[in-house]
């Protein structure tokens, strides 16, 4: 069985998960947000290399490595034709399938070499206003959030967040529940019990979901003043995670209705850097974009005091042996989380190995 859990280690993997681990090559990765793609190319970083994307005259999403092959200067410093690129500097172009078609230096008699063509990654994907790549085969399917395919919520897409940090700790920052009395005091964690509920965690695949209910103060709901409904109301909340650092979490009102959903993807640029995408999908603001601004602006102050903590710590890296931290049962999701890491970079490995690279 891969990566079953001995006592105090995850069998066969002991290296801790940095950004530009090997295996994250395997993973599906955010890369960008549809709204930043144009017909204009741009470059963005991830797994410490960096990236071209436009959007083709087809409609499709092109990514590939921003390097052209003749003196490697970055294609995105060139200028889109149709569905493919021409390069800024000696003006080779290239089709939408990275194929070069010219090289102007050879007129028109010139012969193209086979190797001119431009380096892909091995999976693209566009879904829930993100742009997503997978750079060697990936072992999974792209990311799905369960919340986000419904058309009747209304999204606000956070401004992207660059900061020093581990995109392994920072999820397992959004999966913890028991830092919020203390990191979010000002924001929403006065209201939050100490003590973590037992959650019920459900596996599927290398992700998992992890569920509970409570009571809480519901100070938003009109019914309150209205004697409609009373204030102590009940919730529920769902965690969703997929492998490597994808999150959601969806917050349903039982009494009031309407739900509240938190996408979270992490980009990792680099071994010391991270962008952070995050998105809200609701449908209990009535359709108000000045109540989805508030929102946005209040989710934006969560992250700055969790970067608070994530953006310094000594060694940006998550240990898979687990007798390098020390564990309690409220901490049971940030386990499962864990532990479906360490299966999936054992499983990359194995392939590895099998395709012998390593
Ligand atoms: S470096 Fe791109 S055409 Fe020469
Ligand atoms: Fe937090």
């Amino acid at each position: 069985m891969i990566g079953a859990l001995s006592e105090t280690r995850l069998v066969g993997v002991a290296d801790p998960i940095t950004n530009t681990h090997l295996s994250m090559r395997r993973a599906w990765q955010p890369l960008c947000r549809s709204g930043e793609v144009s017909t204009s190319p741009r470059s963005f970083r991830l797994l410490a290399q960096q990236w071209v994307v436009w959007r083709g005259s087809d409609g499709d999403i092109k990514v590939f490595r921003d390097r052209c092959p003749h003196r490697l200067a970055p294609l995105s410093l060139g200028t889109c034709e149709g569905d493919g690129v021409r390069c800024g500097y000696h003006g080779w172009r290239f089709d939408g399938e990275g194929i070069c078609l010219e090289i102007p230096a050879l007129g028109d008699d010139g012969v193209i070499p086979s190797r001119a063509r431009l380096r892909a990654p091995a999976s693209i994907a566009e879904r829930h206003g993100m742009v997503f790549i997978a750079i060697e085969n990936p072992l999974t399917g792209p990311p799905s959030l369960n919340a986000a395919n419904n058309p009747t919520f209304q999204v606000g897409e956070l401004p992207v967040v660059t900061s020093r940090a581990s995109a392994a700790l920072l999820a397992d920052n959004f999966l913890d529940v028991a830092h919020f009395p203390f990191v979010h005091a000002a924001t929403f964690g006065a209201d939050e019990g100490r003590v973590v509920p037992q959650f019920d965690v459900v596996r599927d695949g290398f992700g998992f979901s992890a569920t509970y209910e409570h009571d809480f103060a519901n100070r938003e709901d009109p019914g309150v003043a209205t004697g409609e409904r009373p204030l102590i109301q009940r919730r529920r909340l769902t965690y969703r995670y997929n492998v490597p650092f994808h999150l959601e979490l969806e917050i349903e009102f039982l009494d009031a209705g309407g739900s509240n959903v938190i996408g979270f993807f992490l980009a990792p640029e680099d071994d010391e850097t991270v962008r952070i995408y995050s998105t809200l999908w609701r449908n209990d603001l009535g359709g108000s974009e000045e109540r989805m601004a508030e929102a946005v602006a209040f989710e934006m102050e969560v992250i700055a005091e969790d970067l608070r903590i994530q953006s310094r710590y000594e060694r940006l890296e998550m240990p898979l042996d687990l007798t390098s931290e020390l564990h309690t049962r409220a901490d049971k999701t940030t386990l499962q989380f864990r532990r479906i890491l360490a299966e999936f970079v054992e499983k990359a490995e194995a392939e590895a190995g099998r395709a012998g690279e390593i």
